[in-house]
Parts: C-alpha cells; sequence; structure tokens
C-alpha cells in the first residue's frame, strides 16, 4: 500500500510532528509498505491531487492538523486517511467542548472557566482573575483552550502568579481554558478501532519531578513512564473504559489518546483527547503498544488498513 504521512506544518508543534512522522514511516517500511512523508505547506493540495496515495495519515500535531482543516482537504480530494474526520476533530481539539461532550456521557472532567483575552481588556484583568479564583479556588491549570504538547500550561497554586500564567497561555491563542487542578495519578489511555470495536490500551503513568511541560515529555530520561500504570485492576478497569466512552462520545475513529487524572478514590477525570497523539520515541501512544505486546509495524500497518475503503 502507498501511504502519504503529512508532518510538520506550521503549529508550534512541528518539531514533535516531524519526529512522529519518521517514526512511524520506519515503522509501516519495516512492515513492507511503501510510505513517503510530506512536510505540509501550501503546496499540499496539489501535491497529493498529483500523488493520490492509497491512504493519507494526517500526523500532525497542533492547529490545522489536529483541528480538522487537513482533513477537510484530505475529504475534498475524496481520498482515504487514517483516523478522526474533520467535524469530530474539531470537537476534540476544542478542550471546552470536548470535556462538555464527556461530561454528557458520564465522565467526570474538572470544573473550568474559559476566558477569552479581550474580556481582560474590556473588564481589566485582576477582576477577572479575582472572579476566576472565587468560583473555582485554587490549585489551578491554565492552558490554551486549543493546544497541544502542554505548551502555554502552567499549574498555578497562588493566585499571585495567574497573570504570569495568562500571558504564557495567551502567546498561544486568545482563547484560555482555566480548570481546578485534580490531585492523583497523571494517565494516558490511548484507544485503537479494531473490528470488534474501540479497544483500550494498557494506560501509561506518568511520573515527573517537575511538570509534564515540553523538554520532560521530548527529552529522554526526564518522566518516569510506568506501563501498565500502577492501578488496581479494577481502576485500571475503570479508566480504560472512559478512555473507550471518550472515544465514542467524541466521535473518534482509528486511534486517540485520552489524558486523565485519576484521584485517590480511583475516579478518573478527563483531561483531553488527542486525535493525532504523538508517535515520537519518547511519546505514550507507541510506549503502550509495546507494553500490549503490540508491534509497531503490524499495528501501524492494522490502523492503515482498517483505514481503507
Ligand atoms: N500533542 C502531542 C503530540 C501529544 O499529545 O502527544
Ligand atoms: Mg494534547
Amino acid at each position: 500500500q502507498r501511504v502519504v504521512i503529512l508532518a510538520g506544518g506550521l503549529s508550534h508543534e512541528r518539531d514533535v510532528s516531524l519526529r512522529s512522522g519518521r517514526r512511524v514511516a520506519e515503522s509501516l517500511r519495516g512492515a513492507g509498505l511503501d510510505v513517503t512523508v510530506l512536510d505540509v505547506d501550501a503546496s499540499l493540495l496539489s501535491t497529493l491531487a498529483a500523488e493520490r496515495p492509497e491512504v493519507v495519515w494526517p500526523l500532525l500535531h497542533g492547529a490545522s492538523g489536529e483541528d480538522g482543516s487537513v482533513r477537510d482537504v484530505i475529504e475534498l480530494l475524496g481520498l482515504d486517511y487514517v483516523g478522526t474526520g474533520p467535524r469530530a476533530s474539531r470537537g476534540a481539539w476544542n478542550k471546552a467542548i470536548a470535556k462538555n461532550v464527556v461530561l454528557a456521557a458520564g465522565i467526570d472532567t474538572p470544573d473550568y472557566v474559559t476566558l477569552p483575552q479581550s474580556l481582560f481588556r474590556e473588564l481589566g484583568a485582576q477582576p477577572v482573575l479575582d472572579a476566576v479564583v472565587g468560583r473555582l479556588g485554587l490549585p489551578l491549570v491554565v492552558k490554551p483552550n486549543q493546544g497541544g504538547s502542554a505548551l502555554g500550561v502552567t499549574l498555578v497554586t497562588r493566585a499571585e502568579d495567574l497573570p504570569r500564567a495568562m500571558v504564557d497561555c495567551f502567546s498561544y491563542g486568545d482563547l484560555a481554558l482555566i480548570e481546578k487542578a485534580v490531585q492523583g495519578v497523571e494517565v494516558a489511555v490511548s484507544v485503537v478501532d479494531g473490528t470488534d470495536g474501540p479497544r483500550a490500551l494498557p494506560a501509561v503513568e506518568i511520573e515527573t519531578d517537575g511538570p509534564y511541560d515540553y523538554d520532560a515529555r521530548y527529552n529522554p530520561g526526564r518522566t518516569s513512564y510506568f506501563t501498565p500504570a500502577r492501578l488496581t485492576s479494577a481502576v485500571a478497569a475503570r479508566v480504560a473504559q472512559t478512555a473507550v466512552d471518550a472515544h465514542v462520545a467524541l466521535g473518534l475513529r482509528g486511534l486517540s489518546r485520552s489524558d486523565l487524572i485519576v484521584d485517590s478514590e480511583g475516579v478518573p477525570h478527563f483531561l483531553e483527547v488527542n486525535v493525532a497523539p504523538g508517535m515520537t520515541e519518547t511519546s505514550l501512544f507507541p510506549q503502550a503498544a509495546q507494553a500490549a505486546g503490540l508491534d509497531l509495524g503490524d499495528l501501524y500497518r492494522q490502523i492503515v488498513s482498517q483505514s481503507v475503503g
């Protein structure tokens, strides 16, 4: 099968995407597929129209990759592609929308507010932030409502650190999502569609001595991973079911990865979902697959073949 992997692009996660693209390409080639990695630029439409690969794998992280716009282009060309369609991608990429959808499906997610930057200009930053702390308390997590790889994300324990966190956040987009920080174990659960429906791979538990930020994600050795996560079997089953339920509720296809916090009672709280989870050497999806005893080449080839037709 001739596969074109779309990587790079212009998002803040360009480098991560190029690394993901290279890794998946290597695995697929090892499994006997003919693979090209295309660094996405303005010629995307004409290049894909000329190449007409059997399958496109949009491995772009961040805006345009996960917000559905590049998937719109692929659909316009009538090509088969790996993963979620444009509409559901847009919903999943918007953290507030994703939280509302999973909440309606009975999944816990931390209380939050969204804050447009324009509100600061209209009302002044301090009164707005005071109201947020009044409503949600502390600690809080500030993040861009649309973003990835923890860029622009800050855990805020003291109210006086909020303004600085907001400035960081707004450098990635003009809508902030501020949520109550839930204490617990951070886990990531990858989901893959199979012939008998979606199934969860073993949860990966993340342990860092600081925040699980961009550096901790992509510099080997900065983070400890435990796969499967150190959870009781009952909690592990609940965590797996939560990720599958989120995948279904959000209309996701092919593969996804939900990021969750498991509190001290064993309750999973949904933070966000990724329609193009990272596939780099330190990323969570490939770690989960390997812990499940799966060969990455076989798994990626299966993901590709079920996207055809
Ligand atoms: N946004 C990065 C690529 C991830 O979630 O793995
Ligand atoms: Mg993400």
